[in-house]
């Protein structure tokens, strides 16, 4: 797309450099450790070492007796108020503080609060408490055979350890076309846990105003509105009001989903301020976070293609188990409570598809957020991914003749999935020709005959991957009740100068310059003369907040929507000052001229002073505008991506050789942080296909609960990227734009997982689950009778 307006102005299209980063770079954020208020009080928390027990006593008296520790909180104290247990996103309950058993390792048992941080470390070691040990669940499938021990007892009907079951498409249909398959493919997939392992843990910061009630939060969380209405919800019946809540979400160091979910600490560190009355202070050290916090994915899939000898595919059916951990705190749609996997069919024409999930309780913290995902895309589109490619093998098909013989084709767009999704517009063979002509394919796979007579071992992995982006529209979308719609925000001020508040929350996304870019598109001020705001109620506009990669596909077409509203209003104005009918004149960025006359123009900033200084008689004087949008649907991203690996056979290490990434996100605001979102993105899909994984074992105790197991990749093993764009507008977004964010988290785990097969399907090796470790290839290749 070339840019509108000029690099000055900074509209879309343009690279203009982040106007964050001056205070980033500089070590100028403001995170919320950085906020110290007067009289602050710190919060440490006595956590379980155990994964399921009875808690037969809680010894304060140590704690208490510990210099600078001011009070032990436990569950009785809080049950005294209710607020032991808090509901979470999905309408199920989390206990804030145990009161009878801990459901997993590292929970939250009592809280100590101190007038440091280090009197609240020390007075947390010195907190006794007796356990009972009890059976311990750790497999979802095990949970849910008859005679497994039921976790949770706090329900009182609850008989087992199934949380819903939930299926889409239409059954009949699948089994009728699967009936009638020429070939059909069989693999089970394990996704397992992973976390988003942010740079910045959670953290808040309480405060409570005795004297006029008010509580002010500064909080790490991506949805800083829904958070202060949930709380006004939750704790209304003692005293806390909406409008006498704040909530600030200060810059914030990473987000990824991880701080979508409300965690025990706040809540902790809100009732400690109240019952005080003064500021509490709770940050996480980095096992808590890894510990405790939620987690992401653990699918365990069984998933199956149906299709014809000559390669086209005909249907899908899926059977999903979903661990969720004592509770199902996912952050989902309340419509969807496996998010948004149904779009499982991917970038495939198929004729049927159906899908099953069950949600099942363990001794494991909460999980099912949605890591950089829009609610469980990255397992659909690692499943169809994997599929496409088993198919694509088992006939002795190349993987990208395969994917092109399947694809929606353009014309078919808008395209009606069988699964029922509107597909809002592609070209999924413009984007794998393109990955393919960069990386040479064609010679790549000459290369890898020759290496393969060699006995080496190099694979080539496609993945060609569909999003589904920018939830949601409200006939759809809600989370607790709260329609998924976002907001914009916009004042001009009276020297043509402006401010834009959002209900979204950049967690180092740039919003403070793509949405300032926006603005600069529709109304031609140049992006440096527009200030950004998001993240403290008391100011923005009401949205839901960043998460989902919803925020250009939401909020940013609310900044277009309410732009255009401020355009009608200026377009008036300037019609006033040039004495001619509104519509005699003729609108490009920053300024109105009269039709004919490209010489008698006002611009914007003229048409602002006149807002406030001369408008038109029986006008309101001003010049501002709010738009709450809520999408017609959503935007559906796409892209390839190709990897080639080679695999050392004596080690069975896996080396990620090349990889290329083309991407289409419709129209772009900035290339150069979409280029950062991608490379961000590549990185965290690289990271849980070789690298991440977090298990436990028989007793619930966590492996890879420190950086030490938990194998986050350093620059040392990041592979270098290289990427490619094509253009496909979204007919829908008043900007033509789709998400990005979280487009090359999604894609890449497929790409790599498939290069690893295509480099061991001659040897019988038929599928791998990620993490794909140097220890599973090498029993792979020894069971396969490969050796060095
Ligand atoms: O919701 P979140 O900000 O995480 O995701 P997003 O809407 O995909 O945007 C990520 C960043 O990429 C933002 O700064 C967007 O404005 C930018 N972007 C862009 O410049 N052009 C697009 N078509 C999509 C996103």
């Amino acid at each position: 797309m070339t840019p509108r307006t000029s690099f000055e102005v900074g509209g879309m299209g343009h690279s203009i450099k982040r106007k964050e980063d001056p205070r980033f770079i500089r070590g100028k954020g403001t995170y919320v450790d950085d906020v110290v208020l007067p009289g602050m009080l710190y919060l440490d928390i006595v956590r379980s070492p155990y994964a399921h027990a009875k808690i037969v006593k809680i010894d304060s008296t140590k704690a208490l007796a510990t210099p600078g520790v001011v009070a032990v909180i436990t569950g009785q104290d809080l049950a005294k108020y209710n607020l032991h247990w808090m509901p979470t996103l999905m309408s199920d309950t989390q206990m804030v503080l145990p009161v009878e058993k801990v459901m997993y390792q590292a929970q939250e048992v009592a809280a100590v609060l101190a007038t440091s941080r280090y009197a609240a470390a020390d007075g947390m070691a010195a907190v006794e408490v007796a356990y009972e040990p009890l059976p311990v669940v750790v497999d979802p499938r095990k949970a849910l055979e008859p005679g497994a021990p039921v976790l949770r007892t706090d329900k009182k009907d609850k008989k087992d350890n199934h949380i819903w079951h939930w299926e889409w498409g239409d059954r009949a249909a699948t089994d009728r076309t699967f009936a009638e398959a020429e070939v059909t493919v069989k693999q089970d997939i394990y996704i397992p846990r992973i976390h988003v392992a942010s740079i910045e843990t959670c953290a808040c910061i309480a405060s409570f105003d005795k004297v006029d009630s008010k509580l002010t939060v500064w909080m790490t969380t991506q949805a800083p509105h829904a958070i202060r209405t949930v709380f006004a919800l939750v704790a209304g019946h003692v005293g806390l009001a909406e409008h006498k809540i704040r909530i600030i979400s200060p810059d914030i160091g990473g987000g990824f989903g991880g701080k979508v979910p409300v965690y025990p600490g706040y809540v902790i560190a809100v009732a400690a301020s109240v019952l005080t009355g003064k500021p509490v202070k709770w940050v996480e050290d980095r096992m808590e976070n890894l510990q405790a916090d939620s987690f992401a994915r653990d699918y365990h899939i069984t998933a199956e293609l149906a299709g014809k000898k000559d390669g086209t595919l005909t249907a899908l059916r899926i059977k999903t188990l979903a661990d969720h951990g004592y509770t199902d705190a996912a952050a989902n749609p309340s419509k969807f409570p496996a998010g948004l996997f149904h779009i499982c069919t991917g970038s495939y024409d198929l004729k049927a598809a159906h899908v099953e999930v069950d949600g099942a309780y363990t001794n494991k913290p909460p999980g099912g957020i949605a890591y950089r995902c829009s609610f469980r895309v990255t397992e659909a589109v690692h499943t169809i991914e994997r599929m496409a490619d088993i198919m694509a093998h088992q006939l002795g098909m190349d993987p990208a003749d395969f994917r092109k013989k399947n694809f929606i084709k353009p014309e078919q767009f808008p395209y009606k999935s069988a699964l029922g999704w509107e597909y809002d517009s592609g070209n999924y063979a413009g984007a794998l020709d393109l990955a393919m002509e960069k990386i040479g394919y064609a010679a790549l796979r000459r290369e890898q005959a020759d290496k393969r007579r060699r006995g080496e071992l190099m694979g080539i992995g496609i993945s060609s991957f569909t999003e589904i982006v920018g939830a949601g529209p409200s006939k759809h979308f809600d989370i607790l009740g709260l329609k998924m719609f976002d907001s914009c925000e916009i004042r001009i001020h009276p020297t043509g100068k402006a401010i834009a508040r959002f209900g979204t929350k950049s967690q180092g996304q740039g919003h403070e310059t793509t949405y300032a870019q926006i603005l600069a598109e529709e109304l031609g001020i140049p992006a440096s003369d527009i200030q950004v705001e998001e993240g403290d109620t008391d100011t923005a506009p009401y949205g839901l907040g960043t998460y989902a990669s919803r925020s250009t596909p939401v909020a940013g077409a609310a900044a277009a929507v309410a732009s255009r509203k401020i355009q009608d209003k200026a377009r008036k104005i300037a019609a006033h000052l040039l004495e001619v009918a509104p519509d005699d004149l003729v609108w490009e960025p920053g300024k109105f001229s009269v039709k004919g006359a490209p010489d008698r123009f006002k611009t914007i900033q003229d048409i602002a002073f006149a807002a406030y200084t001369n408008h038109p008689q029986g006008m309101e004087a001003g010049l501002e505008a709010v738009s709450y949008y809520d999408p017609p649907n959503l935007t559906y991203p796409f892209g390839s991506y190709i990897c080639v690996v080679d695999i050392d056979k004596g080690t069975g290490e896996v080396k990620v050789r090349r990889f290329v990434a083309v991407d289409d996100c419709g129209n772009i605001i900035n290339p150069m942080i979409v280029d950062g979102q991608i490379h961000g993105g590549l990185t965290m899909g690289f990271a849980p296909a070789l690298l991440e994984e977090i298990s436990y074992d028989e007793s619930g105790n966590i492996q890879g609960g420190s950086f030490i197991d938990y194998l986050v990749p350093t620059a040392v093993e990041t592979p270098k990227w290289e990427t490619g764009k094509t253009c496909t507008p979204s007919p829908h977004h008043p900007l033509g734009a789709k998400g990005v964010g979280e487009s090359a988290t999604v894609g890449a785990p497929a790409a790599i997982a498939n290069a690893v097969v295509d480099a061991l399907w001659h040897l019988g090796v038929r599928h791998v689950d990620i993490p794909i470790t140097p220890a599973k290839v090498w029993k792979l290749l020894r069971d396969h009778g490969v050796s060095e």
